[in-house]
């Protein structure tokens, strides 16, 4: 059918009446219009049914529902023989439309990368290029076609157990990060041979639920949307995404499945998007208990209405589109547009050309979880600049090789956890600890010694949540006081204590919110008697998410955050606590001092009774029983040197057409070479609205040796001083603006501009 298509065509373009991009749409169009003139609705219906196999679906069940036509597309499904089996059974339907394969590919695939907090800690555009280009490698090497990633919701609230899918509670951040994993994901084209299409997810607000409670509501004016949450989702579409996934949560009253305004309104008429709109998990099922759909069929009618494409894990777009159609209650157009939009993306996906372009039959389930198909360096290389150093006391970090350690602590030696969560093609048994990555680093394996120490929780409530879906998480059950003891005799014995503290990979994930954000009491416990043992202490946290640290900040003469580091995490972690590479990650999210700070975040309007640094009485923006700074700020990290910065702007002023340079010297006055992550902070002094008291604008990084000096550069854009006004218009006001330049979001290394009104 192809063929006689493009010879029709093809004569258009050779009289120049059409580009061969003109001619690839047209052709597409003239495809995909004869396409669905022989489809029935029952077809098209079908085409709208995303599915995987599982529950009542059994494999066998899914590839007769496939060969009648029934599904568009499969997700979950990672092994090779049954995908080419599912595309076989495909391509006998009745109009032989090819299936596509999608899959959760959030840090990477076999080979795993930390988890998104961590790559954001990065602030390296690079490391995220490099993840998203092999995750895309790696995924449709499996025959994968499209991931339900990047997860680019803005977060503030670590009470959320998603925030370790996100990158953070920054716009600008997060937005770069969305960008650049659609951009390389997807590559230019996706007609590359590795390109894997994105779905940009949740649209919108996940990460703002009530409270942290998964799955609540969000409530927010339009202004902090479009200014703040909305920011990095429109980045991600404007970077090309060719799908979306809607969230599961309601959205000032109307949930997101069931959100005309969101999903049509805005994204499609606003910020024209024309890829395919998919919801989120048996959400159209929930819009019933949200209360805005009386049953089954008016949840369908009210999804598709508000502009849902492609219903994921719902049978009842099947069951009750062809009869919606048939009653009238939508029209066969709107059911007609949204199969269109999914036939358009496998057109796209080349899939009508090619229906096994990433799958081979050969690969055999050996082969395809074998050790040669990793990426280790480059995992190893992106996992060590995810590390953050929060403390390092008396310079006690790097530790010298041939030292006498222990390694101690529940997080030490485990090969799941360290993968974190969302790593569904990786294998633990491929994972390297922290205990394995030290002894494969120190000069003698034999000087280090291990203990468990404690179970990650006394709570057996809590063990039975992580061991749900089977053993993740062991419980030790020697009574914890013989644990303990055995940790403290290991550390008497050493030059240097390593203690691994914090999170199961399974405690941040969805469906896994909290309200204490503290250790666990046990790993309190363990903490307490290590230090007492009067040993240099080294806390090392695994965790997917801000935790309140302040008593393990006081114990610890050295604090790394390390996430859930991925594959190669053990041999990353040791890479930095032996100084083969100087920790330059800085933290993408504040860390509160307690629960009831939050949401703190660095970008907050300012009010107008500010507790300012002399005035902390009364009647102030204030607590009277704690700071109301993080403990961590957003941004901050040290390293193993120091680093001194001044700058200046090219010019006290400019207008609608000039930009400002600001030029940033910055010296390396340790003895150290390393990397420091320069942050530009703009603020709008005085504007029709409230501003914050400091956005983030750019950040660069730059390596210098020991006593070396360089320069970073920054140019200030008109485009750049926009914001919504009081009138909800996107514009910039004439004005002061206030310049910081920094090591972290504190800085008050400040110079001002004028924008002129000209
Ligand atoms: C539900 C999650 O909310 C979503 O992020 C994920 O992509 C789907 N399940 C598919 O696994």
């Amino acid at each position: 059918m192809m063929k006689k298509l493009a010879l029709f065509l093809l004569p258009l373009l050779f009289s120049g009446y059409l580009s061969a991009q003109e001619l690839n749409s047209e052709a597409k169009k003239v495809f995909i219009d004869n396409l669905l003139s022989k489809m029935t609705i029952q077809e098209k219906a079908g085409q709208l049914r995303l599915i995987s196999v599982g529950g009542d679906l059994t494999l066998d069940k899914v590839l007769d529902n496939i060969e009648v036509g029934e599904v568009g597309g499969i997700f979950n499904t990672i092994v090779e023989p049954d995908l080419s089996q599912m595309q076989e059974r495909a391509l006998k339907s009745p109009n032989k439309i090819p299936l596509f394969f999608g899959f959760d590919v959030i840090h990477g695939h076999r080979t795993i990368f930390p988890i998104n907090l961590g790559i954001a800690s990065s602030w390296d555009r690079s490391v995220m290029a490099k993840v998203a280009e092999i995750s895309a490698e790696e995924a449709t090497a499996d025959g994968l076609n499209i991931t339900w990633a990047p997860m680019i919701d803005i977060t503030r609230d670590p009470r959320w157990g998603r925030v370790s899918e996100g990158f953070g509670e920054d716009p600008y951040l997060t937005s770069e990060a969305g960008r650049i994993f659609v951009e390389r994901m997807q590559k230019q084209s996706l007609a590359d041979k590795k390109s894997l299409a994105t779905a940009v997810k949740h649209f919108a607000l996940y990460g703002a639920v009530e409270g942290g409670r998964e799955y609540n509501s969000t409530d927010m004016s339009e202004r902090k949307m479009f200014q703040e949450y909305l920011v990095p989702y429109k980045a991600a579409i404007d970077a090309g995404s060719r799908a979306v996934m809607v969230s599961l949560v309601s959205v000032n009253g109307i949930p997101a499945t069931a959100n005309h305004w969101l999903l049509t309104e805005v994204l499609r008429n606003q910020w024209h998007f024309d890829g395919v709109v998919v919801s989120d998990h048996g959400a159209i099922r929930e819009l019933i208990n949200h209360g805005v759909a009386s049953d089954a069929k008016d949840a369908v009618r009210v999804a598709i209405k508000a502009g849902i494409d492609m219903s994921m894990n719902d049978e009842y777009f099947l069951q009750f589109l062809p009869e919606l159609v048939k009653e009238g209650a939508i029209t066969e157009d709107q059911l007609n547009q949204a199969c269109r939009r999914v036939l358009e993306l496998k057109y796209d996906m080349g899939l009508f050309s090619d229906p096994n372009r990433y799958l081979d039959p050969k690969l055999d389930i050996e082969t395809m979880f074998s050790n040669n198909r990793l990426h280790r360096e480059e995992a190893r290389d992106v996992a060590r600049r995810s590390i953050v150093l929060l403390k390092n006391e008396n310079k006690i970090l790097p530790l010298a090789r041939n030292k006498k350690i222990a390694v101690i602590g529940p997080l030490a030696n485990s090969k799941r956890d360290i993968l974190g969560s969302w790593s569904g093609a990786g294998r633990t048994n491929l994972a390297v600890t922290p205990l394995e990555g030290i002894k494969n680093t120190v000069k003698n394996p034999k000087s280090v010694s291990y203990a468990f120490g404690a179970n990650l929780s006394d709570d057996v409530n809590l063990y039975r949540f992580l061991n749900l879906y089977g053993e993740n998480t062991k419980f030790d059950d020697r009574p914890a006081d013989k644990i303990i003891a055995e940790a403290v005799n290991i550390a008497k014995k050493s030059d240097v204590v390593i203690a691994f503290v914090g999170e199961a990979e399974g405690m941040a994930h969805e469906s896994s919110s909290r309200t204490d954000l503290s250790l666990q009491a046990s790993q309190k416990r363990l903490l307490k008697a290590l230090k007492e043992t009067g040993k240099p202490l080294v806390i090392v946290l695994m965790n997917g998410r801000p935790l309140t640290l302040t008593e393990e900040y006081a114990q610890a003469d050295a604090m790394l955050e390390t996430w859930f580091l991925g594959t190669e995490g053990g041999n990353a972690i040791a890479d930095v606590l032996f100084g083969q590479y100087n920790p330059s990650g800085k933290l993408p999210m504040s860390f509160p001092n307690n629960v009831g700070q939050i949401p703190v975040y660095y970008s907050h309007l300012n009010t107008g009774r500010p507790r300012g640094t002399e005035n902390m009485g009364k009647y102030t923006t204030s607590y009277f029983d704690s700071p109301n700074e993080p403990l961590f700020p957003f941004g901050f990290g040290l390293s193993y040197t120091d680093f001194a910065m001044d700058f200046s702007l090219s010019s006290p002023e400019m207008d609608k057409e000039g930009e400002i340079v600001v030029t940033v010297n910055v010296e390396n006055i340790g003895d150290k070479e390393g990397m420091q992550t320069v942050q530009l902070y703009l603020q709008d002094v005085t504007a029709s609205v409230s501003r914050p008291v400091k956005e983030l604008m750019g950040f660069e990084n730059i390596t210098l040796k020991p006593h070396e000096k360089g320069k970073v550069k920054f140019t200030i854009k008109y485009d750049m001083l926009k914001f919504w006004n009081d009138k909800m218009q996107y514009v910039a006001e004439p004005g002061k603006f206030n310049v910081f330049i920094g090591s972290d979001s504190t800085t008050q290394n400040k110079q001002t501009f004028t924008l002129l009104d000209k």
